[in-house]
């Protein structure tokens, strides 16, 4: 049975799933590039550049390098406007007591997310001493679904990826977690997470006492 659960933040814990969305729409809108809710599927999960590369892939002209760092820049500065007002009112329903009571039940915690945001969210949603382990995005070098970032999760936690359950809102998330030898579950709806191994509708829905039999 599993020793530890690694959480994605953005969708499964906080409600920013939505907030990323809006912020990337709005940039798209700006510069005039089509964005509908599949390209915003894909952008799930995925580190900051890598979301801008997908975006920038209805393009009609090339972007230099210096103009990609802006765009990046301003999405990030949509993004920060909204959540420089979260408060602990602004976690999932059940996110709390998902990750608490897996400590309870003697597992370990980690979060494994690619934001560059989240140690921010993290203190305004009130959770940060909740896990065990936070993954520094800044030191991982391939975006979701590469897995580095679960497996940086793991040996922060000092044990095996096999023994590690990772939880997942994003296709690349999901993909992420097997990637790197973890059962995956997957948060949200079946069509965009057909690959994980159980499929939640939300995170309150989170029964750790299903993983330890
Ligand atoms: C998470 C979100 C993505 C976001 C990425 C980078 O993975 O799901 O939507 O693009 O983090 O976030 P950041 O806050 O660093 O731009
Ligand atoms: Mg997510």
């Amino acid at each position: 049975s599993f020793k530890a659960v690694i959480f994605d933040l953005d969708g499964v814990i906080a409600d920013t799933a939505v907030v990323h969305h809006a912020a990337w729409k709005k940039l798209a809108d700006e510069i005039g590039l089509p964005f509908d809710d599949a390209v915003g599927e894909r952008l799930k999960g995925v580190d900051r550049r890598a979301s801008l590369e997908i975006l920038l892939e209805n393009a009609t002209r090339s972007y230099s390098e210096a103009e990609k760092d802006a765009l990046a820049t301003r999405k990030n500065d949509y993004y920060r406007q909204q959540i420089e007002h979260f408060g602990p009112e602004n976690l999932l329903p059940g996110a709390r007591e998902a990750v608490a009571a897996t400590r309870r039940a003697g597992l370990k915690t980690a979060l494994a997310s690619a934001s560059r945001n989240a140690p921010l969210l993290l203190e305004r949603l009130g959770i940060a001493e909740l896990f065990d382990y936070v993954v520094d995005a800044g030191n991982i070098r391939h975006a979701k679904p590469d897995p580095e970032i679960f497996l940086a999760a793991a040996a922060g936690l000092g044990l095996a990826p096999a023994d590690c359950l990772g939880v997942e809102d994003a296709a690349a998330g999901v993909a992420s977690i097997h990637a790197a030898g973890m059962a995956a579950v997957g948060i949200g709806q079946a069509q965009a997470l057909a690959e994980a191994d159980r499929l939640l509708p939300n995170i309150a829905a989170f029964d750790i006492g299903q993983f330890t039999t």
